[in-house]
């Protein structure tokens, strides 16, 4: 059976690291309200001149690096962002021709903060359909350009970034346990569109929207989805959880995060956590926490690992990865 499998992770992060309270000189709030009822300490926001596509580049070239490929051998490059640098052209495009990428396809994928899990499973399904043979699978962010600066309840808790991933169609040897993507599950509810949404942006509004959000409602429905989907694919795959080694979730909240661990039954020794450094970068978050995590030597060849994600929409879903 082909199976998409990983050969290279790589981030981009802008340089300037705002903490909490820097925010907390133009904002009613304070760095202890944000940690507590966040996790969040800090987190990157991008220059005037830096954009999504700026990020998703860098963190493209270093998951080629890591995976010792050259541009050209990639076929596809799908990336997660709402944030697009234009309206159109996409920004797979873009970040395809700063490459020197030529040939295949690239577009983008907008899930939101589940894009990376959406964009991840449109990959392996493409490279599984003989669309190709590589694909850059990119989530890349620069939210801080749709925060309302002087709303204390969504400005703190965002931040830029990029990370990628780059997949290989490979068929498992005979006798070998399979790598990559083993199970993948979408899903989405847009009824809930009016609790996480831009008000206004480039389309047909005409307008530059900002983003508002219901955060207590949020919540609640995230740690309920996130349990059901993590359950679902865990079931549906016949993998008891005590075989996953790490947890990867998306970063929103550190109390979203320690919630889907307590009722997966995994601790928090086996969850991936960078939302205390990088706020939640939306769909750069869960390839971030990734690179973080492969770059510091936890998560190894072998490993299996559960992503999951939930975002405006609603979307959600979840990934099994072996690495
Ligand atoms: O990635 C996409 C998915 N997004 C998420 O998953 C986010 C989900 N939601 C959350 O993470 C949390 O709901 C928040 C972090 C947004 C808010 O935490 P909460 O515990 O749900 O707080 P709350 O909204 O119920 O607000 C509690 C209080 C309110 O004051 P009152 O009404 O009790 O007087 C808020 O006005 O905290 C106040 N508050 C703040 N205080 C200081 C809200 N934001 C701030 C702030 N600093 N930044």
């Amino acid at each position: 059976m082909i199976r998409s499998v990983l050969l290279g992770t790589g981030s981009a992060l802008p340089p300037r690291r705002v903490a909490n309270d820097d925010l907390a000189q133009s904002l009613d709030t304070s760095d202890a309200w944000i940690r507590e009822r966040t996790g969040i300490a800090a987190r990157r926001i991008a220059d005037a001149s830096t954009t999504t596509a700026d990020l998703a580049t860098e963190a493209a070239a270093r998951a080629l690096a890591a995976a010792g490929l050259a541009p050209s051998a990639i076929d596809l490059v799908v990336l997660a962002t709402a944030t697009p640098d234009r309206t159109f052209p996409a920004t797979a495009t873009r970040v395809q021709a700063r490459l020197g990428i030529t040939r295949g396809a690239a577009f983008d994928v907008a899930a939101v903060c589940s894009g990376f899990v959406y964009a991840l499973t449109v990959a392996d399904s493409l490279l599984k359909a003989g669309q190709g043979q590589r694909a850059l699978v990119i989530g890349a962010e620069t939210f801080s350009r749709i925060l309302d600066w002087d709303d204390r309840s969504t400005a703190v808790l965002f931040g830029d970034g990029a990370g990628a991933v780059v997949l290989e169609a490979r068929a498992t040897p005979e006798g070998e346990a399979p790598r990559g993507l083993l199970a993948a599950r979408l899903r989405a509810d847009g009824r809930h569109e009016d609790l996480l949404y831009v008000d206004g942006g480039p389309g047909s509004t005409g307008t530059v929207g900002r983003l508002r959000m219901a955060g207590r409602e949020v919540f609640r429905h995230a740690v309920h989805n996130l349990a059901e989907v993590t359950g679902e694919i865990l079931a549906e795959a016949a993998i008891p959880v005590e075989a996953i080694d790490w947890l990867v979730p998306h970063q929103a909240n550190l109390r979203i995060i320690e919630a889907t661990a307590r009722k997966l039954g995994l601790p928090m020794s086996r969850v991936i956590v960078t939302v205390d450094e990088h706020a939640n970068t939306s769909a750069a978050s869960i390839p971030l926490a990734l690179d973080c995590a492969v770059r510091d030597g936890r998560i190894r060849q072998g490993q299996l690992c559960l992503l999951e994600a939930m975002g405006g929409g609603f979307t959600w879903g979840a990934v099994l990865l072996r690495i």
